[in-house]
């Protein structure tokens, strides 16, 4: 045997990876993040950081640590080791103590909330412990990428229900249970983000979470509610998340996280049904045996004493950038847009019927401005439910596209969308 580089290596042939690699692609918002144009509205990148704050904290904590140095104390070892895998108890009990105050989730204690790396990790964790090959999730058209891949990765089949100006409509998912039961087929879960959703910026009115929380009993199927961006409320920062309504903690999972109001740090927290709450953490552990301590202590400190000192200005520097967004889409596109309530995302319908953002989007990154073109929010081969109850192969709608206001100042905004609305009337 002759030792040296071989002409041609195993992994060059791409056919020689595990079968998921080929069939789904790279994320669109990933593949965007790579491009920096000058009028950025693709990713959620939360543009909005308490830096002073976290100062703050970081110099607190490295005071507060200052005495491991001389002393042989014990804790040294526990603050600065590998840590539990459902994470740290002390920032559990912080947010357990914020779910029940301020989210009246009024049973829940330290032992229900799950911490994960981002809920990025939270969403593949629960897919790759529900899903089997075939098994049917219900979500909303158009839905949550970062839902969507972990889900078409595990192999699950994707129904996508209709959804308006207002987020899904529930009357379509006892339609969405007939249609599977003529195939003999039965699902599983229903995934959703009822506040300031991603990518349409709707939030659910109160009348149809009520109407999903008795289907999803009637019908017995996983209600998984995706919270990410409750603390960025400008109306109301009155929450009444559907979780409420699951005293028993069996049926709805709560999925929220730390990284729209804390980026850089980033902490995802669920509640998951007890049932399932052990699989999680065993699924966590194999994928990175535990998050980072010395994150969790930098965070435990933001909840505990600071987070509702710096969430009104938080709140007031996005609700201007949408407003700048909201003010110039009236302005330059033509079409309907959604009219968020929160959250970072405006959702844009063209008027234009065959435009195709997807396409348009090369045009637009050569004119410094980026998007998330509308096709990446629906599944690459799922179904979709229409409204006479039948299922139909699924088709991405085109000429819409998720515009971000998160990063960039009001002005910046208003410009961006002043020169898209002048591209879109030049392609006439
Ligand atoms: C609806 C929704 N869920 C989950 C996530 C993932 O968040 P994290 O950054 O905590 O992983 C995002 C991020 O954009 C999101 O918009």
């Amino acid at each position: 045997m002759t030792i040296g580089k071989s002409q041609n290596s195993f992994y060059d042939n791409k056919k020689n990876l595990a079968e998921w690699v080929n069939r789904i692609p790279e994320s669109e918002i990933r593949r965007l993040l790579r491009f920096t144009p000058q009028y950025y509205f693709a990713g959620g990148k939360p543009g909005v950081i308490p830096l002073r704050i976290f100062h703050t904290i970081i110099q607190e904590i490295i005071e507060e640590e200052k005495q491991f140095l001389t002393d042989n104390n014990p804790n040294y070892l526990v603050n600065y080791n590998y840590g539990a895998t459902e994470g740290n108890k002390t920032l559990r009990k912080v947010l357990a103590n914020r779910l029940k105050q301020r989210d009246g989730l009024k049973n829940i204690s330290e032992n229900d909330v799950v911490l994960t790396n981002g809920s990025q990790q939270a969403l593949y964790g629960l897919c790759d412990i529900i899903l089997s090959p075939g098994d049917i999730i219900l979500t909303t058209r158009p839905t949550y990428l970062g839902f969507l891949q972990p889900a078409e990765k595990l192999k699950g089949q994707i129904l996508t229900i209709p959804s308006d100006f207002e987020g899904i409509i529930p009357e379509f998912i006892p339609l969405a249970f007939r249609a599977c039961k003529k195939n003999g087929h039965k699902p599983k879960m229903l995934y959703l983000v009822p506040y300031s959703d991603n990518p349409k910026g709707t939030t659910l009115p109160e009348r149809r979470k009520r109407a999903i929380i008795d289907y999803a009993f009637e019908y017995d199927f996983l209600l998984v509610e995706d919270m990410a961006y409750k603390e960025i409320q400008f109306d109301s920062t009155n929450l009444s998340p559907m979780k409420r309504f699951d005293p028993d903690n069996e049926r709805i999972v709560y999925i929220s996280t730390t990284t729209k109001e804390a980026a850089a740090f980033r902490i995802g927290y669920s509640i998951f049904p007890s049932s399932i709450r052990d699989e999680i953490i065993k699924a966590k552990g194999i994928y990175d045996l535990c998050s980072s301590e010395w994150v969790q202590a930098i965070l435990t400190k933001y909840y505990s004493g600071f987070i509702d000192q710096a969430l009104p200005s938080i709140r007031n520097e996005y609700q201007q950038r949408r407003d700048a967004m909201l003010q110039a889409c009236n302005e330059n596109l033509e079409g309907k847009f959604s009219n968020p309530t929160g959250g970072f995302f405006v959702w844009f319908e063209s008027a234009n019927s065959t435009f195709n953002s997807a396409t348009f989007i090369e045009i637009a990154l050569k004119n410094d401005i980026s998007y998330v073109p509308g096709k990446a929010f629906f599944p690459l081969k799922g179904l979709d439910l229409h409204e006479d109850g039948k299922l139909f192969a699924s088709v991405p709608q085109l000429n819409t596209m998720r515009l971000g206001y998160s990063l960039l100042p009001p002005e910046l905004i208003y410009k961006g969308i002043g020169h898209l609305g002048n591209l879109l009337k030049n392609l006439k």
